[in-house]
């Protein structure tokens, strides 16, 4: 019976977060969103690294059946393998950081999903391993866009909350930012920094629920200290 994530403990002490910044821009919008999140994380004790996706992961991904060496495993020959098996699935929470492109994720972004296959599809020797550590992590997503229309961004959302439901993730929080020149998003008044750099703070404490009707749960949604706020959508 699913109610809550209250009972949430990170694997590892301190807890691991790797941020996924997948602009080319290094110093555009949806980079700004990530460093303050990354911050926040830090501020709260976690261990964070940030990771510049463009330079790291240079191919999307191929036929499997042309590309796997004869031991089954990935040979595209970028910085990939290192990053999914090493950092990405030793780490408690993912934080996703996209510009809006053409009403979707960053092509960049949307590699690293898609390699992923490589790693958990039945022709992958490591497979089972793979998958048994890729489950059970908290994730966030932080957009940035030119248009302020609500809903221009509504494909990302959902398809990185339906890919987290696949993978046992956790979204625990959103964070848009509206800009378009490089950095433009701290002229934001919504103030995005602010909310990005408070869901680092609190990605390991926000309470998110996902109720049926027969969930158990409390009358009142705002319980006292003891009892964390639910997600960070902002
Ligand atoms: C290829 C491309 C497609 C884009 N498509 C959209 C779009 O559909 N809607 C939108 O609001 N902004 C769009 N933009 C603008 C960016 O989302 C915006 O400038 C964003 O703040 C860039 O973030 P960055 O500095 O992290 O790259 C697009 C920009 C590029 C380069």
């Amino acid at each position: 019976m699913p109610t809550d994530t209250d009972a949430y403990r990170p694997r590892n002490d301190p807890p691991r977060v790797l941020v996924l910044s997948s602009s080319p821009r290094r110093n555009g919008n949806s980079r700004v969103l990530a460093e303050s999140l990354a911050e926040g994380a830090g501020e709260a004790g976690s261990a964070v690294e940030l990771v510049h996706l463009p330079e790291v992961v240079s191919e999307g991904l191929r036929d499997c059946r042309e590309c796997r060496g004869p031991n089954g495993e990935c040979t595209i020959d970028d910085g990939y393998r290192d990053l999914f098996l090493d950092k990405a699935l030793a780490a408690d929470a993912l934080v996703y950081a996209t510009p809006l492109w053409w009403y979707g994720l960053s092509g960049h972004l949307k590699n690293f999903l898609d390699r992923m296959f490589c790693y958990i599809s039945e022709g992958c020797p490591e497979a089972e391993r793979v998958m048994s550590q890729l489950v059970g992590k908290r994730a966030a997503l932080v957009i940035s866009a030119e248009e302020s229309n609500f809903s221009a961004r509504l494909a990302v959302v959902h398809q990185m909350q339906e890919t987290c439901r696949y993978l046992h993730h956790t979204l625990v929080g959103i964070v848009v930012g509206t800009g378009n020149t490089r950095g433009e998003v701290r002229d934001d008044p919504t103030e995005p920094l602010v909310w990005a750099r408070e869901l680092g703070q609190r990605l390991f404490l926000i309470r998110t629920t996902d109720y049926q009707l027969d969930s158990d749960r409390a009358a009142a949604v705002w319980g006292g200290p003891e009892r964390p706020p639910p997600g960070h959508w902002r």
